[in-house]
């Protein structure tokens, strides 16, 4: 199968010639080609050619792109949208003044949606996140990373991994799953911490890896849910396993989280909102991602992450939405990398760059996708405009008119 996208106004490649992120000054970088079409063969990016030697007779498909500018695929790397109920009612409290922190002193935020999870059934659950998944599709996203950590016992953890797996067969993007067991303590092991991190570390990883659940372990490192030591003793497990560990840590309080999340070669530390200049430094010139979720910060009218200071000391950049139902109802792209612009200070070119090849490099993906490089995925997404600063200044407007996965339409707004 030859297909050619022809006559973009762009091609945003974020280009990194091999290295697979971006960083620092380079982070600006996103390679625009122009009078260019995209040659693809069957999954892969074949070649970059000059409109003028385009010969059309040679292609099974073309999707002629003019007037239009063409992206990788977005890459979500932080989202736990496999939940079923509303948390409308902590919302209006919040609103009120009670703070996400004593909601979930007092028994709910996280532990209200595990009630609801464990009521409902993997049927329910998969029909549910089934609309969000496609929500993110028709954004732009060809790769989508999904948490647990709304089940919170042996069986509903299995439970949302099983969904994760589920939709990611039933869908044309990549689904990565992420085990979020130490989410925070479910209500009734709330006297025996200990041993809900024995359930974990015993029995739920274990079982996991042994049916191959999930490529990545994660845990909420913050003084209402897990300790520096905990956290530990899971990496260590995860680890010993093979699965690649992402930490939640220094969204309210700095207790550890970055130094723990270090010595386990983690993939990312996500959050960062209260993060100190010291761990900032830590931070400097390593290959761990940081995954900012301004969502949150607009969300529960919190701390914005420092991400200039990230950037200037050498630190890899990505941007999620965190959807979720409790600190980030969002899972609308365009907003959060408006927030992105005008609370963080990023520049737009720096959020195409973290919501591409620094996104696929939180999941370790970015040799394969991520960037428009020959040989690697055909997975793109292209855009009703000549202007890239559109994508974000045109904020509630979806300017996604074709998603495609592995060289494959798989979303087209105007049908076909
Ligand atoms: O990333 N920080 C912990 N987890 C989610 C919130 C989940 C919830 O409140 O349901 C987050 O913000
Ligand atoms: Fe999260």
């Amino acid at each position: 199968m030859h297909l050619l996208i022809l006559n973009p106004s762009q091609i945003i490649t974020v280009n990194t010639k091999g290295i697979g992120y971006k960083r620092g000054n380079d982070l600006n970088n996103i390679e625009s080609i122009k009078d260019h079409s995209i040659v693809i063969e069957n999954d892969l990016i074949k070649d970059f050619i000059p409109n003028t030697s385009v010969k059309k007779n040679q292609f099974d498909e073309i999707i002629d792109a003019e007037d239009n500018i063409v992206l990788p695929g977005l890459v979500e790397c932080h989202t736990h949208l496999v939940f079923s109920g509303s948390r409308a009612d902590e919302f209006k409290q919040k609103l009120e003044g009670v703070s996400y922190e004593d909601i979930s002193r007092s028994g709910g935020g996280i532990n209200k949606t595990v009630n609801s999870v464990r009521e409902t059934s993997f049927t329910e659950l998969v029909n549910i996140a089934s609309k969000r998944v496609q929500h993110f599709i028709k954004q732009g996203v060809t790769t989508l990373e999904v948490k647990s950590g709304y089940g919170l016992d042996f069986k509903n953890e299995i439970k949302l991994l099983k969904v994760i797996n589920q939709l990611n067969d039933k869908f044309p993007i990549d689904i990565h799953s992420t085990f979020l067991g130490a989410h925070t303590i479910p209500k009734e092991f709330s006297s025996n911490r200990k041993e809900y991190i024995e359930l974990i570390v015993n029995e739920m990883l274990p079982a996991i890896n042994k049916e191959k659940l999930a490529t990545s372990c994660d845990a909420f490192c913050e003084s209402t849910a897990f300790a520096k030591d905990e956290v530990d003793l899971i990496f260590n497990k995860a680890n010993e396993l093979g699965l690649r560990c992402k930490l939640h840590t220094d969204q309210f309080n700095s207790i550890g989280g970055i130094d723990t999340a270090i010595k386990n070669n983690a993939l990312s530390v996500d959050h960062l909102e209260i993060i100190s200049d010291d761990n900032i430094s830590r931070l400097s010139n390593i290959e761990m991602v940081c995954v900012i979720l301004p969502g949150v910060s607009y969300f529960l009218n919190h701390n914005y992450a420092p991400v200039k200071k990230l950037v200037d000391k050498n630190a890899i950049i990505a941007l999620a939405t965190d959807f979720n139902p409790g600190s980030s109802n969002i899972s609308n792209i365009s907003f959060i990398m408006s927030l992105a612009a005008i609370k963080l200070g990023m520049s737009i070119e720096q959020i195409i760059s973290a919501y591409t090849i620094n996104s696929a490099k939180a999941l370790n993906l970015s040799d394969k996708i991520g960037s428009l490089e020959i040989e690697k995925q055909a997975d793109l997404s292209i855009y009703n405009t000549n202007d890239y600063a559109d994508l974000i200044y045109q904020t509630t407007e979806n300017l996604n008119i074709k998603t495609i996965k592995k060289g494959i339409i798989i979303f087209d707004k105007n049908g076909g």
